[in-house]
């Protein structure tokens, strides 16, 4: 599994994502709770960059474009119109130093696996 450097900790505040070029682009999200997450950088929908433009709320992205939203524990898609998982990959802080450990399903580049069970149409909040 290919490691990758992503940033430094005070590189990405609370709260905020951010996309890590690398073998493939990856979105790198910190939670406001401090927790860190990284995936593919593209809304599984459509192409959309959820690093560079993305809200989280809890341990949830919204996609903006069309109002995906996934689980950042699992991936999972939670309603439409994404109805396949995003491909997660771990996250490693040592000291000041956030890493990635790219999934070993990028480096094959095989299709991300559909979320189990169906997606349903999110609430509005
Ligand atoms: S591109 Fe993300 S919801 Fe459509």
């Amino acid at each position: 599994m290919e490691r990758i450097f992503a940033c430094r900790v005070d590189e990405l505040e609370p709260g905020s994502t951010m996309t890590v070029d690398g073998p493939v682009p990856v979105a790198l999200y910190r939670t406001e709770d401090g927790d860190w997450f990284a995936s593919d950088d593209s809304c599984t929908h459509e192409q959309f960059s959820l690093g560079t433009e993305s809200d989280l709320e809890d341990d949830e992205v919204v996609c903006p474009l069309h109002m995906a939203r996934f689980d950042l524990r699992t991936g999972k898609a939670l309603c439409f119109p994404a109805t396949i998982a995003l491909r997660m990959h771990e996250v490693v802080v040592e000291g000041e130093e956030v890493h990635v450990v790219l999934s070993e399903t990028v480096a094959d580049g095989p299709g991300v696996e559909a979320a189990e069970g169906s997606a349903a149409d999110c609430a509005v909040a």
